[in-house]
């Protein structure tokens, strides 16, 4: 597996950002680094996603900057511009996978079914996005369509939250949890840095005990 994949299993979590200000980029990365989970995908669902990849990144060498809602090869390539260290689309695009395989970029596709799984284990991929995973069956979905993969390991996304993340964390192909609910939009908007890193903390906490 990718070094900057192993790191972010070794994090075990992996807050999914929708920023609305690039001036907030910053504090918001502080507040991550200060709750214990040192990465950030910033997700293109904003005009200010370049600029907020672009300000961590030069801001916050501490801090491991991805993008989310990568959903063409063209914002793969506008992400890694503005200093993205990895690529995250919620569904399978083969031509994005592609060009973060031909530029050396960690690339996790979203998938829910074992096709594309196979799709993805074709091209060389060994990590995947379950998304969106409380709606596709949750944990114990993600238990058997992982089961015939042996080495393959995903990050659930999609309806996580500190009272069920233990029920994905206890999977041996977790590789770390997905979700917003530790940066909710309103709390980056009202600049709830404190409750942020609250979160994260408690999150973290939940943590302790999996192999992560
Ligand atoms: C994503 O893009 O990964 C999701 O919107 C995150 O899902 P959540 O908001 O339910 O955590």
């Amino acid at each position: 597996m990718n070094d900057m994949l192993q790191k972010i299993g070794k994090i075990g979590l992996v807050p999914v950002i929708k920023i609305n200000n690039p001036s907030h980029a910053v504090p918001l990365g502080k507040a991550l680094i200060s709750g214990g989970i040192p990465v950030a995908e910033v997700t293109f669902r904003t005009d200010a996603a370049e600029e907020a990849i672009r300000r961590m990144r030069e801001e916050l060498p501490d801090l491991i900057v991805g993008a989310g809602t990568v959903i063409s090869p063209e914002l793969a390539k506008k992400a890694v511009a503005a200093g993205a260290s990895f690529i995250v689309s919620p569904g399978f695009n083969q031509k994005t996978v592609e060009w973060c395989l031909e530029n050396d970029v960690p690339v996790l596709p979203g998938i829910n079914n074992p096709s594309l799984i196979e799709q993805g284990l074709s091209l060389g991929l060994d990590v995947f996005k379950f998304f969106p995973a409380e709606n596709y069956g949750g944990a114990s979905m993600l238990k058997a369509l992982s089961a015939p993969f042996g080495s393959v390991k995903f990050v659930p996304t999609g309806g996580i939250n500190a009272n069920n993340l233990a029920d994905y964390a206890r999977l041996d192909s977790v590789l770390a949890i997905g979700g917003s609910w530790m940066v909710k939009s309103d709390l980056i908007d009202n600049e709830q840095w404190e409750q942020i890193a609250a979160l994260c903390r408690e999150a973290r906490l939940k943590l302790q005990g999996f192999s992560f």
